[in-house]
C-alpha cells in the first residue's frame, strides 16, 4: 500500500485512542517548546503532527505562528473539526514530508514519530536536507523516534530505531546536538514504547 493510502486509511478508521501513538497531552514537546523561550510569533512547524494535540497546547500557551503539515488530508480534516474555529489560526499543509518545498523559514521544527518512517537511507538524506533548507539560521528542532529499545513497527509500519550517536551523525554537518533524552510511551492499549528524542540547533 502506498504511504498515503495507508495513512489516509488509518485516520479514516480509527479512533485517537485506537492509535498507539495517542497522548491526551504532548507534555514532552511542550515542554522543550516553553523551555527554549520563543517570542509567541515565532513560526513552528509541526511534522507529520496527524491530529495530535500539540496544536491545542501551543495555541493555548499563545503561539500565533503555528503550522502543521500531514501526508494525509483525513487527519488535517480530523484536527480542524476538533479545533473548531481555532483552526483558523494555523497553517495546515497536506504533503508527503519529502516533497516539501518550503516558502518560508522556521524556527522550530517538531517531528514525533514521523522521521522514523523513512528507512531508505536516500529518503532520510533527503529529509535532513528539508530541515535544513526549511530551518531558520540558529532555529531549533526536535525529533523524536523509536530508540533502539522501543519497538521495530509502528502502525504497522517497518521504521528506523535510532540512537543518540546516529542521530548526531545524521544531522551534524549543519546542526548542534543539544541533547537527547529517553521517554516510554504508555501507549492507550497498555504497553510501553521507548521513544528517543533529541534536541538540535541550527549551527
Ligand atoms: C505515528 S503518527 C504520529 C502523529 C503525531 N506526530 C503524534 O505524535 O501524535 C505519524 C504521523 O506522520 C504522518 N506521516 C507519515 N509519513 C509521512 C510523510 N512521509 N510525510 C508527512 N507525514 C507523514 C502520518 O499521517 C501520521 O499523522
Amino acid at each position: 500500500m502506498e504511504r498515503k493510502e495507508h495513512w489516509e486509511n488509518v485516520f479514516s478508521t480509527k479512533t485517537e485512542k485506537e492509535v498507539s501513538w495517542y497522548q491526551d497531552y504532548p507534555k514532552t514537546s511542550v515542554d522543550y517548546i516553553t523551555a527554549l523561550h520563543l517570542p509567541l510569533e515565532a513560526k513552528i512547524i509541526d511534522i507529520g503532527g496527524g491530529d495530535s494535540y500539540l496544536m491545542d497546547a501551543l495555541l493555548d500557551l499563545g503561539y500565533t505562528n503555528l503550522t502543521l503539515l500531514d501526508i494525509s488530508a483525513k487527519a488535517i480534516e480530523r484536527i480542524k473539526a476538533r479545533l473548531g474555529e481555532k483552526a483558523g489560526k494555523v497553517t495546515f499543509i497536506v504533503s508527503d514530508i519529502l516533497d516539501f518545498n518550503p516558502t518560508e523559514q522556521y524556527d522550530f521544527w517538531h517531528d514525533r514519530a514521523c522521521f522514523h518512517f523513512l528507512t531508505d537511507a536516500v529518503q532520510i538524506q533527503q529529509y535532513v536536507a528539508i530541515v535544513t533548507n526549511a530551518l531558520h539560521h540558529k532555529g531549533n528542532v526536535l525529533i523524536g523516534t523509536f530508540s533502539d529499545k522501543g519497538p521495530k513497527k509502528c502502525s504497522g509500519l517497518d521504521i528506523k530505531q535510532y540512537s543518540q550517536e546516529h542521530l548526531r551523525l545524521l544531522f551534524e554537518k549543519d546542526f548542534e546536538l543539544k541533547g537527547c533524552f529517553s521517554e516510554d510511551h504508555h501507549t492507550p492499549f497498555g504497553t510501553i514504547q521507548n521513544f528517543l528524542f533529541c534536541g538540535f540547533k541550527r549551527k
